[in-house]
């Protein structure tokens, strides 16, 4: 395993995307505030996709005008379009991810293009980005099942991931979008993508819906991946992904480097205390096991 690890923090996106009640733009923002004091160098702050497609993030412009961004974080947002990038670059963003699946019954529920239809949306986007000098982070959805479709073939997964590489994403992050895979799947899913994409390129994204996430992680700690996507507070979920639900928490994640002598950058008392802060906001528990420990400890 490597000595020390990335966490790419989606909870203020991925984690805010599903949720029911609306959030205030400003607790959006302090959200990304408190997160960037916690350590973490990777932050992705919001979506610019359609409003009419995702409600809850309509506000992106005025969420990622008002942060205050601390040298030496990234702040990605997610962009499906030349639109998106267009409002994403008015506020200054300067790193994107592009998104696609390895499932074409997903991708025409999510983003309403088969797989090449949204590479080939995609490709202005990217040289877009080049001329400009942002970052481009891509996503490969549904890497180990899909609610449409069922079983993915590892081919499908490997030829989707190598076409955002190539296509001059810096990384490519496997998002196991509806939580449904194991240990030894997600480990062979990451093996045959790293046949093709060198894992330093690699990041993996596991929701936790069959309570397999952290498992899953380490499985692909231990073939070297070395970036991994959490949400504080175990939030999130994929609108237009049936029965997905939270992300792995950050927390958690960072508690089991820790315990590995993994280095992460991060505080995790102060991380924990911003989990609570926001399930406070979102009038629940914290989803992180860690969270809740470190209150009574
Ligand atoms: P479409 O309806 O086919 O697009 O949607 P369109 O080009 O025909 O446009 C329709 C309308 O949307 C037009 O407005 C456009 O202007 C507007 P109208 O003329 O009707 O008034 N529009 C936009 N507005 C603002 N910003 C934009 C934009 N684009 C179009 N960027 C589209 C296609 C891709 C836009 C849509 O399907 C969409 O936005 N989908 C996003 C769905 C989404 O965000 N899903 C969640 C993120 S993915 C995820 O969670 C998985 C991940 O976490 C990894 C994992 O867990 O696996 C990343
Ligand atoms: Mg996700």
């Amino acid at each position: 395993m490597k000595s020390s690890v990335r966490i790419v923090e989606v909870g203020p996106r991925d984690g805010l995307q599903n949720e029911k009640a609306t959030i205030a733009t400003a607790d959006k923002i302090e959200l990304i505030d408190r997160l960037s004091d916690t350590g973490l160098r990777s932050i992705e702050a919001t979506s610019f996709v359609s409003p009419k497609w995702v409600p809850q993030l309509a506000d992106a412009a005025d969420v990622f005008a008002g942060i205050q961004r601390r040298p030496g974080v990234r702040y990605p947002v997610l962009v499906p379009n030349e639109q998106g990038y267009e409002r994403a670059r008015a506020v200054g963003v300067d790193e994107i991810a592009v998104f696609t699946a390895a499932s074409e019954a997903f991708n025409r529920k999510n983003i309403n293009a088969s797989i090449d239809e949204s590479l080939q949306r995609f490709a202005p986007v990217m040289e877009r980005a080049r001329a400009d000098g942002v970052a481009v982070r891509g996503y490969v959805s549904t890497v180990l099942g899909c609610p449409y479709q069922g079983e993915v073939p590892l081919t499908d997964v490997v030829r989707v991931a190598r076409a955002l590489h190539e296509m001059g994403c810096y990384e490519v992050s496997l998002g196991d979008t509806i939580g449904v895979g194991t240990p030894g799947k997600a480990r062979a899913m990451l093996l045959a993508v790293a046949s093709e994409v060198p894992v330093n390129a690699l990041a993996v994204h596991f929701h936790d819906t069959y309570g397999q996430a952290l498992a899953n992680v380490l499985a692909c700690l231990e073939e070297g991946v070395a970036v991994v996507d959490a949400a504080v507070s175990g939030t999130g979920g994929c609108p237009y992904a049936k029965g997905a639900s939270g992300n792995v928490a950050t927390e958690d994640v960072v508690y089991m480097l820790h315990g590995l002598g993994i280095e992460t950058g991060i505080d995790l008392p102060r991380l924990a205390d911003t989990g609570r802060w926001l399930a406070s906001k979102l009038g629940r528990e914290t989803g992180s096991k860690v969270g809740k420990a470190l209150t009574t400890t």
